[in-house]
Parts: C-alpha cells; sequence; structure tokens
C-alpha cells in the first residue's frame, strides 16, 4: 500500500513544503519544519468540537446545555475537575515520570467502571503490568476493559466497537498513527493523534483522559502542545521523596482553574487527604532561624507552607540565588527591594530558598514570607514559632493587601497560630481573641518587627 502523503509546515508561518528541510521556504525561520498530515477537504471545516460552521445565531437565542457530571468516586480529583468527568470533555494528566499518574487513573478507573463503562488503553506497560497493579491496589477485580495497544486506527476502531464512555489513553505519547511517518512521540504524532481523539470525543460524548509525560529538557515532544486542543489541564506536583503528591489545574473550561487536589501516596494507592492546610508545616520542636509559616490560597482552600532560607557567606565567585518551590526570578527581586527598602545587604552572600514538602507556591502571597525567612536566616535570629504571615511586596517596598485575608487567618487560627504580620489592609475588623496581629504597610516595618 502507497504510504498517504504527508506534507511539511512550519509551526512559525504555518507555510508548507513537500519535504523536510532546515529552512522554512517561506518565512526563512530554521528548523521549525514539522511532518503534519494534509487536512481533507471534509476535515478542513470541521472545527475541533466535531461541528460544521453554522448560521450565525445572537447569543441570547442559545439556550446553554449544562453538562452533567460523572463524579469519579476520588473526592479530591473531582475537585480539580470541578465536580467529576464531562461527557465529551477532554482531559490532559501530565507530570514526570513515576508521580502517580497511572495509578490515580487506574484508582478512578476501577470506581467509574462499575456505572460507566470504561476502556484504559495503556500504551506503555503490558496489560499483565496493569493488572499488577490493580493487584497492589487491591482492585483485581475491577470492573475496567483493558487495551494495550499503540495505533490510533486500531484505539479508534476499539472504541467504536466497544462504546465507552471514559477513556484513558496511557499516555499520549506511545500512540502513533499510519499517516503521518514521524517517530511516535514526536510533535506531529502527539498533536495529530490528540486531536483526532478529541474529535472522536466530542462526536460519540466520550469522555477522554490523556496521560502525557513532562520532560525537563522538553527534547520529546511535551504535552504541552496540547494544552490548547483539550478541556482540561492538570498537573500532578510534588516532591518524589515525599509522598504527598497534588494535582493542581491548570485550565478548566468546565470549573475553576488553579484548583487543588492533595494525595498521599501509600502503599494502595493514592489516598486524598481532605484537610491538607497543615500538611506541609515542618515539626519543629523549637522555633528555628530561616524558618516563616506562610498562608497561601490554593484553589478554593488556605494551605499552609513553611518557607526556609539559608543565607552564607559566599565561598568564592558569584553568589548564588536558589529558588526551589517558588519563583527564582521573585526571590531576586525582593532581595533588591530588600536591599533597597529595608537596609539589608544579601550581596556577598549565597542565598537558598525553599518551600517544604515539594509545594510550588505561585502567589505573590508568599513575598513577606520569603523575605523575613531570609532576614531571620541571616541574623540567625528565629521568628516566634506560631506566627504566620503574608503580604505581597512591591517595587517601591509597599505591602500589598492579599485576596481573601480573613479566610487564611481563620484557618492559621483553627491550627494555634496566634501571631500575624500581615498587611495592614487585610487586619480583621474585629479583635481576635489570644492573638497579635500586626498589620504593616511597608518592608522595613518587618523588618523592624524582626529586630524587636
Ligand atoms: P505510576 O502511577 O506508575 O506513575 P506514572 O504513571 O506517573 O509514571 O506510579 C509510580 C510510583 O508510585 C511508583 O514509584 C510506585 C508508587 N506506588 C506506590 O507507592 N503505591 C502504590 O500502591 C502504587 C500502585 C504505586
Ligand atoms: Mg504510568
Amino acid at each position: 500500500m502507497a504510504k498517504p502523503k504527508t506534507v511539511y509546515a512550519c509551526t512559525e508561518c504555518g507555510g508548507q513544503a513537500p519535504k523536510w528541510q532546515g529552512q522554512c521556504p517561506a518565512c526563512g525561520a530554521w528548523n521549525t519544519l514539522v511532518e503534519t498530515a494534509p487536512t481533507l477537504p471534509a476535515a478542513r471545516f470541521e472545527n475541533v468540537a466535531g461541528t460544521r460552521s453554522s448560521s450565525v445565531t445572537p447569543l441570547a437565542s442559545v439556550t446553554p446545555r449544562a453538562s452533567s457530571r460523572t463524579p469519579t468516586g476520588l473526592d479530591e480529583f473531582d475537585r480539580v475537575l470541578g465536580g467529576g468527568l464531562v461527557a465529551g470533555g477532554v482531559i490532559l494528566l501530565g507530570g514526570d515520570p513515576g508521580i502517580g499518574k497511572s495509578t490515580l487513573l487506574l484508582q478512578a478507573g476501577a470506581a467509574l467502571g462499575a456505572l460507566h463503562r470504561t476502556l484504559y488503553v495503556t500504551g506503555e506497560e503490558s496489560t499483565e503490568q496493569v493488572a499488577l497493579r490493580a493487584q497492589r491496589l487491591g482492585l483485581v477485580d475491577a470492573p475496567v476493559e483493558l487495551l494495550a495497544e499503540v495505533q490510533l486506527e486500531a484505539i479508534v476502531a476499539a472504541i467504536d466497537a466497544t462504546t465507552p464512555e471514559v477513556v484513558v489513553v496511557d499516555s499520549i505519547q506511545t500512540i502513533y498513527t499510519e499517516t503521518l511517518t514521524s517517530a511516535p512521540g514526536s510533535v506531529a504524532q502527539v498533536r495529530e493523534c490528540a486531536a483526532q481523539l478529541t474529535r472522536l470525543a466530542k462526536r460519540r460524548g466520550v469522555a477522554v483522559i490523556f496521560v502525557g509525560h513532562v520532560t525537563k529538557e522538553g527534547a520529546i515532544a511535551g504535552p504541552r502542545v496540547l494544552e490548547h486542543i483539550v478541556d482540561t489541564v492538570l498537573y500532578f506536583e510534588g516532591d518524589a521523596h515525599s509522598s504527598f503528591r497534588l494535582v493542581r489545574a491548570i485550565k478548566n473550561r468546565f470549573g475553576a482553574a488553579n484548583e487543588l487536589g492533595v494525595f498521599a501516596m501509600t502503599e494502595r494507592g493514592l489516598r486524598g487527604v481532605a484537610n491538607p492546610s497543615a500538611l506541609f508545616l515542618a515539626q519543629h520542636a523549637e522555633a528555628v532561624a530561616g524558618s516563616a509559616i506562610v498562608a497561601t490560597l490554593e484553589g478554593s482552600r488556605p494551605l499552609l507552607v513553611e518557607v526556609q532560607a539559608l543565607v552564607d557567606p559566599v565561598q568564592g565567585g558569584m553568589p548564588k540565588r536558589l529558588a526551589v518551590g517558588l519563583d527564582a526570578q521573585r526571590l531576586a527581586l525582593l532581595l533588591a527591594v530588600l536591599h533597597r527598602h529595608g537596609g539589608v545587604d544579601t550581596g556577598g552572600f549565597d542565598v537558598f530558598v525553599n518551600a517544604v514538602g515539594g509545594v510550588r507556591i505561585l502567589e505573590p502571597a508568599a513575598d513577606l514570607a520569603v523575605m523575613l525567612a531570609v532576614c531571620s536566616s541571616l541574623r540567625n535570629k528565629a521568628l516566634p514559632r506560631k506566627a504566620l504571615i503574608f503580604g505581597e511586596v512591591g517595587l517601591a517596598g509597599e505591602v500589598r493587601p492579599v485576596q481573601r485575608g480573613q479566610e487564611r487567618i481563620r484557618e492559621a487560627v483553627k491550627l494555634g497560630f496566634d501571631t500575624f504580620l500581615i498587611p495592614n489592609a487585610n487586619k480583621p475588623k474585629q479583635k481576635l481573641e489570644n492573638t497579635t496581629i500586626i498589620g504593616i504597610d511597608r518592608v522595613d516595618e518587618a523588618i523592624e518587627w524582626l529586630r524587636e
């Protein structure tokens, strides 16, 4: 059989060439040509949602269809999904290898399978390996159907034949289509296979979950190219050495983005942690220098996290700045503000900061805590043990309020915190009993507080 013809399209300008070449003949960019399937005349006018272009309609005349949710049986997973799976919804679950993607989806598939026909396509492992994992999870009798297949056309045929309601594809990088000659895992293959499966999902009303590996170097086509095709993008986070795993919604067309699900990896799979606020607090018997506790608001729940800093004289060479779980650029900025507006010079010191437990803090509410942890380490002076700090720091040395400050304070009070260093505007209106609340407007006030 003759190979179907493919073309090479430029990722920059969309120009096409019949053969691969180093430079795009249209825009002159280098190394931008990737193999793509020539779109068939019929499919060209079909959008990803599977509908042909239709007539112009006034918005007011469209009746919104409330999509019903299918709970997965794992509460924390449902929380990030915004209540459960949606028929025709396509989800991408990304994360480092070995973090627990297959485990989570096998558990969810087992729970879903009881009521909804579930197909688990495994491209990485044999059915025996999946069965072995199921055994470990105590799910040997789970009503899940398995398919060990990597060829797209065969997978589509299986879906057509068995009409499942939920399909898991583990992983999208292993799937390839006959219509392209490039290797499985290449950008062209990943994109084409995902697009075809997405159209199928929309057409048949099947919920599809893709597993995608993120590679550090990005050498293999990462799942990032898929983010705009799918409805929901979830990322697994967490320190491989700790048992806690976070699933974060980066994008969600059917629910709130930036919602967080918290799990613990146990001997028998992932277990949801319903009350995670105190999870990331290190247990120090006494107050230690270089440690500050911040209340971050990830999704709908406040999470108390210990931020640690180590400030040490430079051992020759350039001062090092290293941030784990926090933004390194933001750290550099905070050190500059600290110097300029707080009068604290870290120029001759290496500065390392770390958010404990493998959490990633994305919001600027942690600024003030990072700053105080740095000062605390530099001066070798511990902050009070039950002190909570939050606030965004601006370039002019001001401390700005954060959203939903009262919720953060309430959660910390519940966990026994009694001292609060927070932006003035976040100070509660009513006085809280047995607590000291220090509201500040400027960075130097915080430095002053530490000195006392
Ligand atoms: P896995 O789901 O295979 O990761 P991924 O699909 O993201 O590559 O999970 C891998 C890790 O989880 C593995 O190192 C073993 C651990 N694990 C447990 O600790 N308990 C369990 O019950 C299972 C199934 C796995
Ligand atoms: Mg896996």
